[in-house]
């Protein structure tokens, strides 16, 4: 084990543990974009910074090493972070903030970052060539959790960023249509994008990352896939009795929020009218 301090805290965290990790040990609830639990860190939103040792430091690719000293709230600490994620925001269409309930408008929420901040324009367009997943492209903020969600986790690497500086944004690796790259639609890049710009049929943009803005919004039954004998732990999600959403359960055993394309999408015999249903 590794023994470091956080705002003063004594903290031992595992040896391959990160900063964020120290500093979530503790229960200071670090902000973050571009991080997702299951997947390689990045530390390219700047948004979890940390003083470790009297340097600033992205706390989510920075190893925790013995006897650190790590400052999670000071003043200075507080501003770089505020306009990190500022500066993010700030090159979005306004409807990024404004009626979406994404990571990315909570945490501005949080750190009173008001939705008029968003100036950026609608002019990148939208891929809605594929039946489940949907790119809004003046959303994207190039954090790459989709391309390595894909990559990592789903094993098909249909994604990509392309462009250069603020112009880049996520695109199919084929270059062409969604619907025509080797997206197997498991929808995990829908999952964890934290803007709203990944979305899916039956949830409002950004809701599936969300997903506490489901479960207000709409009833949650947990069931078990019957497709296969894996047996995938799912949330289906509901609305004035009809199935709008399913969605894989993040502690699922099996599954840990994972799901393929029939046990995610492949629900629509529900509504069958030759469905067959109980006498
Ligand atoms: S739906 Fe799955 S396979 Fe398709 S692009 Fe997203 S993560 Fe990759
Ligand atoms: S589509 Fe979403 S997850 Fe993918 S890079 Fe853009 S903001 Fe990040
Ligand atoms: S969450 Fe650490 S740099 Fe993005």
């Amino acid at each position: 084990m590794t023994e470091l301090r956080v705002d003063g805290q004594p903290v031992a965290v595992r040896d391959d543990a990160t900063l964020l990790d120290a500093v979530r040990a503790v229960g200071v609830d670090l902000p973050t974009l571009c991080h997702d639990d299951r997947l390689t860190p990045a530390g390219s939103c700047r948004t979890c910074l940390v003083r470790v040792n009297g340097g600033v430091t992205a706390a989510c690719v920075t190893p925790a090493t013995e006897d650190d000293a790590v400052e999670t709230a000071d003043t200075e600490l507080l501003r770089l972070r505020h306009d990190a994620v500022e500066l993010i925001a700030s090159a979005l269409p306004q409807r990024a903030l404004d009626g979406v309930e994404s990571e990315l408008s909570s945490l501005c929420a949080r750190l009173d970052i008001p939705p008029a901040t968003a100036q950026g324009a609608s002019e990148r367009g939208r891929d809605d060539s594929h039946p489940y997943v949907h790119l809004d492209r003046d959303l994207c903020i190039a954090c790459g959790r989709c391309v390595r969600m894909c990559a990592e986790v789903q094993g098909a690497f249909a994604l990509t960023l392309v462009g250069r500086g603020a112009d880049t944004v996520v695109a199919p690796g084929t270059g062409g249509r969604w619907v025509d790259s080797d997206c197997v639609g498991c929808g995990g890049c829908v999952d964890t994008c934290p803007t709203g710009a990944l979305s899916q049929p039956g949830l409002a943009p950004g809701a599936a990352a969300h997903r506490s803005a489901v479960r207000r919004s709409a009833d949650v039954t947990r069931t078990t896939c019957g497709y296969c004998g894996v047996g995938c732990s799912l949330e289906v999600v509901t609305r004035d009795g009809e199935v709008t959403a399913v969605l894989p359960d993040r502690d699922g055993p099996v599954n840990r929020g994972h799901a393929c394309v029939k046990g995610r999408f492949a629900h629509g015999f529900v509504h069958s009218p030759t469905a067959v249903t109980p006498a």
